[in-house]
């Protein structure tokens, strides 16, 4: 299969080699090498040759040196997540039309990412220093998934404003298929996995004789169809009654394992007149992916879902 996903930041970090008097020059020699990419997007975000210069002025060599060497230490496994994150949505990304790639680039610093035309295919560039300029470099993976989710909604270009304003934008299409979706909870289901890279299993389990039964899910099936009160991650949450997050089920030992990739797990309780009616279990492929943004988030998601069961 294709790589969908292809690094050339190191190849652009190459201008840490030349004085910073030259770094223009350096930049014609990008223009050429990656060229119709590096033209189209100087054409895309409006810039002339003296914008670009003046850019390339600002930019401290020692602020691309610390870049660099915090890329150099990352960069495998960042281009593998990114990979992955898009790969796993191969049929909500529609993979199969093979008319895009995206490039990991290190460009100007000053927009997150962009599409432009390549010589056969779109290319969705994603500038990683600028996104590293903002703190953002962990969340390398979410960025390539939400450009990759605005070239299919025609979007050429976008930033990253942090976890916490993408899960308010996505607050508002979960309010949609709320109400008014046909079948809103395996739709919700479909909606978290599809939009955030590391949610690799979303599940519902509902509340029915005093046990959690399997609901509504998107992932792989799981032999847990039914799970007491008080086992498993699931099982506590509920005894509980709070959201548990475990950031590497290895050292859970009250855990019941659904798939050998499964390395961490969230479980937020769903209330309704203060009695616990169900769960929202998501299970993720990556080690420690769950933040309080994520936290927030799906507390905000269950207590839409509750309104709605
Ligand atoms: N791992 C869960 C069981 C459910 S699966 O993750 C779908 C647990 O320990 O309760």
């Amino acid at each position: 299969m294709r790589s969908i996903v292809q690094n050339k930041v190191e190849e652009c970090l190459e201008i840490l080699k030349w004085d910073k008097t030259k770094w223009p020059e350096f930049w014609g020699i990008l223009r050429k090498k990656f060229g119709p990419i590096v033209p189209n997007y100087e054409k895309k975000l409006e810039l002339g040759e003296e914008d670009i210069k003046n850019i390339l002025w600002e930019i401290e060599r020692r602020e691309l040196d610390r870049f660099k060497w915090e890329w150099l230490d990352v960069s495998r496994n960042k281009k593998v997540e990114c990979a992955e994150a898009l790969s796993e949505r191969e049929e909500f990304l529609e993979l199969k039309r093979e008319d895009f790639s995206v490039f990991l680039m290190s460009l100007l610093g000053i927009c997150d990412w962009v599409v432009v035309d390549g010589e056969k295919e779109k290319i969705v560039v994603v500038d990683v220093f600028s996104l590293w300029r903002k703190g953002f470099l962990k969340d390398l993976s979410l960025v390539t998934l939400q450009a990759v989710i605005g070239l299919r909604r025609g979007e050429d270009k976008g930033n990253y404003e942090g976890k916490e304003r993408y899960f308010e934008v996505l607050m508002k299409d979960v309010e949609k298929i709320l109400t008014e979706s046909k079948e809103p909870l395996k739709e919700l289901c479909k909606f978290l996995r599809n939009h955030v890279p590391y949610y690799d299993w979303v599940g519902f389990y509902f509340v029915e004789d005093g046990k959690l039964k399997l609901g509504p899910f998107v992932g792989e099936p799981t032999e847990h169809v039914e799970i007491p009160f008080g086992i498993g991650i699931c099982g506590q949450a509920a005894e509980r009654r709070e959201t548990f997050i475990v950031q590497d089920v290895s050292k859970e030992t009250n855990y019941l394992s659904c798939s050998p990739k499964t390395k961490a797990e969230i479980v937020i309780p769903i209330f309704k007149d203060g009695e616990i009616i169900g769960e929202l279990d998501i299970d993720s492929h990556s080690y420690s992916p769950f933040s309080e943004e994520d936290r927030k988030f799906l507390e905000n998601v269950c207590s839409l879902v509750s309104k709605v069961v």
